[in-house]
């Protein structure tokens, strides 16, 4: 069973988010009933995830509306809350036509939350066709993070329940561990056979011949393939370069920013030292060190092998394939 990141009840007028930086040793539901307290929420990290922030974003505009926010003061607090994943703006701006209506924020917030899953059941089955043996991914790509069946993610359990992937390596992702507490608690869900490794150990594992792929997600994608993802990945995907192993990045289209030709533009996300330092409280370096958090990192297009999509997976030149996808030329 899927484990959704968020639900909402009507009758209440309530959003409620499952408190992601809580699990997997607690499951508790954090109540949302404002816009404003949408954009603190989504800042905070309780819900994560490129297409769960876009989802719940949305419903942040469903809110302002139920409780009365000047809904200009909604967007706009909404829109500050986390720079990097394209799709909490996409969110929005397919939302502001609709502001005059309940009815209408609702359906298309609604609509929205639909097409997550639409896509993200599209992306598994083709995602699935290119995995095989044992299967690196990084960060949380899973239903947790979307609302759906998982980009990445959802590609390995599509690939495992065909008998395709036998076992999966998890980063655990440092800072944020989102593999070590999210990836690895849904695939152990799930029953899929895998193993958590620091960050540091991809190598290692690389050059024993024991990663026969790599599948990662994506924050927001150039239009020359070029894409943001969880800090790491560029790292990753320079690793099984050199390994010559296949490396894959999987989003719904709606993760492609047709206004960025490269991946130059896209705004990288600096977080709290605080995370680096401390794990979940507890500090973890001399006290007062200085400490850096970019939250997500750039991987040039020339080191993916494939880009999944609900479309199906494109293959280079990317520049030209995004746009036939994209409808643009
Ligand atoms: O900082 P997070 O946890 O929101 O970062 C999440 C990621 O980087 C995911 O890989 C990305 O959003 C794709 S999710 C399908």
């Amino acid at each position: 069973m899927r484990l959704l990141p968020f639900r909402f009840d009507r009758e209440e007028g309530v959003f409620w988010l499952l408190d992601q930086r809580r699990l997997p040793q607690e499951e508790v539901w954090v109540p949302v009933r404002t816009a404003k307290g949408m954009a603190e929420a989504i800042r905070t990290m309780v819900v994560r995830g490129a297409p769960a922030i876009g989802v719940s974003a949305a419903f942040g505009m469903v809110l302002a509306h139920l409780s009365g926010e000047d809904p200009e003061e909604a967007d706009r607090l909404l829109r500050a809350s986390r720079p990097t994943a394209v799709n909490l703006f996409h969110a929005l701006d397919r939302l502001r036509p609709h502001w005059g209506s309940l009815e209408g924020t609702l359906e298309e917030a609604y609509a929205l939350w639909r097409e997550v899953e639409e896509t993200e059941a599209a992306i598994s089955r083709h995602g699935a066709e290119v995995l095989r043996g044992q299967v690196l991914t990084h960060c949380n790509t899973g239903p947790l993070a979307t609302g759906g069946y998982g980009t990445a993610l959802g590609a390995i359990l599509e690939a495992h329940r065909r008998g395709l992937v036998r076992h999966v390596w998890v980063d655990e992702t440092r800072p944020y561990l989102q593999g070590a507490r999210l990836t690895a608690f849904e695939l152990m869900k799930a029953g899929v056979p895998a193993t958590l490794i620091a960050d540091n150990m991809a190598g290692f594992l690389m050059a024993r011949g024991q990663v026969d792929a790599v599948i990662v997600g994506v924050d927001r994608m150039a239009l020359n393939g070029d894409f943001a993802n969880k800090i790491g990945t560029y790292a990753l995907a320079v690793l099984a370069h050199h390994h010559g192993i296949p490396f894959y990045a999987a989003l719904p289209l709606s993760s492609v920013d047709p206004k960025l030709e490269s991946g130059e533009g896209i705004p990288i996300e600096e977080r709290p030292p605080e995370e680096v330092t401390h794990l979940r409280g507890l500090p973890i370096a001399p006290e007062g060190f200085p400490a850096y958090h970019p939250a997500f990192d750039v991987t040039p297009h020339r080191y993916l092998t494939g880009i999944v999509t609900e479309k199906g997976v494109l293959y280079p030149p990317f520049g030209e394939a995004l746009r036939r996808a994209l409808g643009l030329s």
